[in-house]
C-alpha cells in the first residue's frame, strides 16, 4: 500500500496533510504512517506463515522507541546489533526471549548486559517507562555469533555470570547478493559470519563448552537483494551444513535467514516479496515440519516505504552549470544519497497536476531539472541529482520518499545540527515520537572538560 497521496493540491501521509505535520513540529521530520507500517508487517509475516517463520524486527532501520512498541504489538520480537538497540528493544516491551544479538563487534559490557538485566546501563531510564526491574529480566534469546573469539567471550561471561548464552552461528555463504558494495554481508571478503567451511568443525569444538548452549545458524547476506536466487543459493549452502551438523549429532533447531528483502525505490525496479517467498517456502517447508524453527529480520521491507522525510526550501540558486535547490535536510538527516548514491523519489508536498511517477527523470511538462542538496559544507552532501522538478520557491515543502528505514538511525550532528523530529500518523491523528534535537543536548556532554590525571604521576601545573 501506499500512504502517501496528494489529495486536493496536498501531499497526504494517512489522512493528516504532510504540511500540517510541518507547521506542528517544523522541519526536516521524518513522518511514518501507522497503516502502512501494520499493513507491510503482516504482508511479510503472511508470506512466510506456511513455514511458522517468526520475524525479529531489525532495530538499525528505524530505532524509535513507539515504531518498536507498534512492532511488538503486532507480534514482532527484535533484531538487535549493539548495548543500546538491546535496551531500545527491551524498553519496547519485547521480552529478552524474543530478542536476537547480532553484530561483529559486541563488547564485553554489552555480552553482559545482554546476559543479565543485573548491567542494564539503563536501570533507571527502565523503572521511569514502567519496565520491570532490568536485574530480573533473564538473557537474551539468541546471539549471533560471527566468530570463535566471540564464542570464547560469550562462554567466558556467561560461566561468569552463572548464565547459559544460547547462540546461533553465523555463516558467510559467499553469495552475492548484487546489491551496493557497502552492503554486501555474505561474500569472504565481508567481515561478516564465519567462512561456510568452518562451521562444522567450530560447533564440533565448542560442544559442551560452559555456559553455551548451540541453538543452529544464521545467515544475511546483505541489503537490500534485489534478486531472489541469492537467498535460494544462501539457503543451499545453509542446509548442506544443518545436515553435515545432523550427522555429527548437532541438533540445528533455528535457522535465521536474516533480512534484505527489498522495497521498490523507484517503480518496479525489484521483484515483489511474493517472488521471495514462493521461491524459499518450499526449500524449507520440510525442515519447518518437522520442527526446525525459521527467523527473519526484517527492516526495510517494513519500514522503508511506511516513512517520508519533510524538508523546506532554504534556498534556490540558478548557476551556470546548475540549479540548485538548497533545503534544511542533507547528509546529516538523510545519509543514503551521500553513502550510497542511493535513489530517493523527491516531488513537492504542493501539487496539482497528475499523481507523479517515481521514475529518475519525469516527463510532466514544465519541469526544471535540479540538484536538491542540503546545507552541510560538502559537495557530497545531497538527496537528488540531476532530477527534473516542477519550479521550486524558498519555503516551499518538499516530500523525499522511501526513507522510512535507514534514515533516522544513520542521522548526526555534522555541522552541528540537531537529529530531525519524527511523528507517526495513524488514520487521522499525529503523534510526535521524537522531539528535534535541541544544540543543549549536543553539547551537555562537552560543557565542562574533566581533568584526568595519570594516577600515580604529578598533574603537570
Ligand atoms: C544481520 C542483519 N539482519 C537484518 C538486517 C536488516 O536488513 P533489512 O533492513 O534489509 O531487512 C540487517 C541489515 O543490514 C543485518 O545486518
Amino acid at each position: 500500500m501506499n500512504p502517501f497521496t496528494w489529495r486536493d493540491g496536498q501531499l497526504h501521509a494517512d489522512d493528516v496533510p504532510v504540511e500540517a505535520v510541518a507547521a506542528a513540529v517544523g522541519t526536516p521530520t521524518y513522518v511514518y504512517s501507522a497503516t502502512a507500517i501494520r499493513a507491510s508487517y503482516r504482508r511479510l509475516a503472511g508470506l512466510f506463515a506456511p513455514l511458522g517463520a517468526k520475524l525479529r524486527y531489525a532495530v538499525k532501520a528505524s530505532p524509535n522507541l513507539h515504531l518498536c512498541r507498534l512492532l511488538r504489538e503486532l507480534g514482532a520480537g527484535m533484531d538487535v546489533v549493539s548495548g543500546g538497540e538491546l535496551e531500545r528493544g527491551w524498553l519496547a516491551g519485547t521480552p529478552m526471549s524474543e530478542i536476537v544479538f547480532a553484530g561483529v563487534g559486541k563488547s564485553e559490557d554489552e555480552v553482559r548486559a545482554a546476559l543479565s538485566g543485573r548491567f542494564s546501563p539503563l536501570r533507571e531510564v527502565a523503572a521511569a517507562h514502567g519496565a520491570p526491574d532490568p536485574a530480573g529480566r533473564g538473557p537474551v534469546g539468541l546471539f549471533n555469533v560471527e566468530s570463535e573469539s566471540e564464542l570464547a567471550r560469550l562462554s567466558k561471561i556467561a560461566t561468569e555470570l552463572g548464565e547459559t548464552a544460547r547462540y546461533c552461528l553465523r555463516v558467510n555463504p559467499n553469495v552475492d547478493p548484487h546489491t551496493h558494495e557497502y552492503t554486501t554481508t555474505g561474500k569472504e571478503e565481508n567481515k561478516f559470519g564465519i567462512d561456510a567451511d568452518r562451521i562444522v568443525d567450530l560447533v564440533s569444538r565448542w560442544a559442551g563448552r560452559p555456559g553455551l548452549e548451540f541453538r543452529g545458524l544464521h545467515v544475511h547476506i546483505g541489503s537490500p537483494v534485489p534478486q531472489v536466487e541469492p537467498y535460494a543459493e544462501a539457503i543451499a549452502v545453509v542446509l548442506g551444513l544443518v545436515d553435515e551438523l545432523a550427522a555429527l549429532g548437532h541438533r540445528v533447531a533455528v535457522l535465521n535467514l536474516g533480512g534484505g528483502w527489498p522495497i521498490p525505490y523507484t517503480d518496479g525496479a525489484v521483484p515483489p516479496l511474493e517472488d521471495y517467498a514462493r521461491r524459499i517456502v518450499p526449500l524449507l517447508a520440510e525442515r519447518a515440519a518437522d520442527g526446525l524453527q525459521v527467523l527473519l529480520e526484517p527492516g526495510r521491507s517494513i519500514l522503508g516505504n511506511s516513512g517520508l522525510l519533510l524538508t523546506r526550501v532554504e534556498h534556490l540558486k540558478r548557476g551556470r552549470a546548475k540549479t540548485f535547490v538548497i533545503c534544511d535536510a542533507g547528509m546529516h538527516v538523510l545519509l543514503r544519497p551521500a553513502l550510497y548514491r542511493a535513489f530517493h523519489f523527491v516531488w513537492p508536498a504542493a501539487w496539482t497536476g497528475p499523481t507523479p511517477r517515481w521514475l529518475e527523470q519525469s516527463d510532466l511538462p514544465g519541469l526544471e531539472s535540479c540538484d536538491v542538496v542540503g546545507p552541510i559544507c560538502e559537495t557530497g552532501d545531497f538527496l537528488a541529482r540531476g532530477r527534473r522538478l516542477p519550479p521550486l520557491a524558498q519555503g516551499d515543502l518538499v516530500a523525499v520518499f522511501s526513507a522510512g528505514a535507514y534514515g533516522i538511525s544513520m542521522a548526526s550532528n555534522y555541522n552541528d545540527h540537531g537529529r530531525p523530529a519524527e511523528v507517526l500518523v495513524d488514520g487521522e491523528r499525529m503523534l510526535r515520537i521524537n522531539a528535534r534535537q535541541p544544540l543543549a543536548t549536543i553539547l551537555e556532554t562537552e560543557r565542562t572538560a574533566v581533568d584526568l590525571a595519570i594516577s600515580g604521576r604529578p598533574v603537570p601545573a
